[in-house]
């Protein structure tokens, strides 16, 4: 049974303060100053990202960011990146992680989109659904080791025989 912490909200950052808490966990989930600068240009310059947090008791303890992705296949399709994800520390291994990703997902699915890669530890986001991308012929934009590059497909039909670079919107 999955774990769940009592009185988890997960909502949608839209508080002047979430930004602040949010680049707090970054830096003590990733370490000062790593993860964060892109996604943090990438969060005011686009108006189409999914950015949730997951709060407890007015705290906010973790949260992820989606933002826009171009599959640069014949013809090429829109799909969602999914990065940061981060949890602060004292809230690891809860589940946070997981519910977080899964209302992301939950509105994605709502919003049509037919996929989405994530740049990530092996070990943890395939027990979201996450699969190698290059078993489907998804490429990563960088080089990173192939385990490293993974996809969800949410909608089969859409993605049709598609292969090709999956590419992060630029900052
Ligand atoms: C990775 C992270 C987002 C997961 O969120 P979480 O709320 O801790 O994870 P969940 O509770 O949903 O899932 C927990 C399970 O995932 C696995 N897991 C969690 N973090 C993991 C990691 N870094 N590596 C491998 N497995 C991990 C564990 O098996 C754990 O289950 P267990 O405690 O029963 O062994 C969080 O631990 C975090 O912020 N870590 C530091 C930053 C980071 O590594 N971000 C992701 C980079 S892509």
């Amino acid at each position: 049974m999955d774990k769940q912490i009592a009185g988890l909200i997960i909502r949608p950052q839209n508080r002047a303060e979430d930004l602040e808490a949010i680049l707090a966990i970054n830096a003590q989930a990733f370490g000062k100053g790593r993860g964060t600068p892109a996604f943090q240009a990438l969060r005011s310059s686009a108006d189409d990202i999914v950015s949730l947090v997951a709060e407890r008791q007015g705290e906010v303890i973790g949260h992820v960011f989606f933002s826009p992705v171009t599959l640069e296949s014949e013809p090429p399709l829109g799909g969602m990146g999914l990065g940061e994800l981060a949890v602060a520390p004292d809230w690891q291994r809860q589940g946070v992680g997981k519910a977080l990703t899964e209302a992301g997902i939950h509105a994605l699915r709502a919003a049509h989109c037919p996929f989405v890669i994530v740049i990530g530890v092996p070990a943890y986001y395939p027990r979201l659904g996450f699969q190698v991308g290059g078993e489907y012929g998804l490429k990563c934009q960088w080089e990173v080791p192939p385990e490293s590059f993974m996809v969800r497909i949410l909608d089969p039909i859409a993605l049709g025989d598609r292969t090709g670079v999956a590419r992060y919107r630029d900052v």
